[in-house]
């Protein structure tokens, strides 16, 4: 069948024809900042930012401490669109919802997508604070029968059957591990991330099953933005700040505690503002 000329549902256009008005700049690069790692957007110059909740048919974010402003700036004069906060499943958001940001990058011109996100180190020679670039993801939402794409499939936007190859693209990987070095960043990891619904922390059992599977990395976020862009063809990189460290055993008890997570994500904000905008300006 041929590509159709539109979304078939009218609420993205109507998105789009909002922001249009409302500002000028038409960005090919995407960002999604993951929780605590939002200072990025407040790095850039020339900003338009617009609540979310201003946004006809965005979705809002619940969550404390996650911020729900679309940004749009510049990083050394390239232009940039920016989600400050995003939606999680455990939030109770459908994962169309999740979808909806990056179909609107679609709709703007993206072409390329970083992601950022807040992630438990399972690989035991992961330290705290490291920077995990994601080479592959564990998608448990989705093997479970919960998707963006899930139902009657759009054309507009991509295929029925979506692959996965190259899901988070090897060229922005290679970049990024030559950016790392380039400007001394040494906590650089490449692994598997899994994405689990949550809102629970995984159990010891949990950790071990995703262990057996090669993960690296647990959270709860990414690969929801991550299937909506690879759908409709957008480039993906993610990259992980290990923010805490998982011990699967029942000897020692080790829990995840938030305010230990929200103090790693500030000591180390601006080493990944630093690193996320090194690469950003290569792109
Ligand atoms: Cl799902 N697990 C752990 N241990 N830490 C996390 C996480 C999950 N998401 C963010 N940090």
């Amino acid at each position: 069948a041929a590509r159709p000329q539109h979304p078939a549902d009218p609420k993205y256009y109507e998105a789009l024809n909002w922001i249009k008005e409302r500002v000028s700049s038409r960005p090919k690069i995407g960002v999604v900042c993951g929780s605590g790692l939002g200072k990025f957007a407040d790095t850039l110059e020339d900003v338009t930012s617009f609540d979310y909740k201003d946004i006809p048919h965005f979705p809002v974010s619940t969550v404390e401490g996650h911020k729900g402003c679309l940004v749009f700036g510049k990083l050394n004069g390239k232009e940039l669109v920016c989600m400050q906060g995003r939606f999680h499943l455990y939030e109770g958001y459908e994962a169309s919802a999740c979808a909806f940001p990056i179909r609107l990058f679609k709709l703007l011109g993206v072409e390329k997508l970083a992601l950022t996100n807040a992630a438990g180190g399972l690989n035991q020679n992961y330290k705290l604070g490291d920077f995990m670039l994601v080479k592959d993801h564990l998608n448990l939402p989705a093997l479970m029968g919960l998707s963006p794409t899930l139902g009657v499939n759009d054309l507009y936007w991509g295929p029925r059957f979506i692959n996965m190859h190259n899901c988070y693209d090897q060229e922005l990987r290679d970049l990024a591990k030559k950016v790392a070095a380039e400007i001394g960043e040494e906590k650089i990891q490449e692994g598997v991330y899994q994405c689990q619904v949550g809102p629970c922390y995984e159990t010891v059992a949990e950790q071990k099953l995703a262990q057996a599977a090669g993960v690296d990395a647990l959270g709860m976020s990414t690969v929801y933005e991550v299937v909506a862009a690879r759908h409709c063809d957008i480039k993906c990189f993610a990259i992980s700040m290990i923010t805490n460290i998982c011990n699967p055993s029942y000897d020692v008890v080790t829990e995840v505690n938030h305010e230990e997570v929200i103090e790693c994500a500030t000591t180390r904000g601006d080493a990944m503002v630093k690193l996320i905008s090194a690469i950003l300006d290569k792109w």
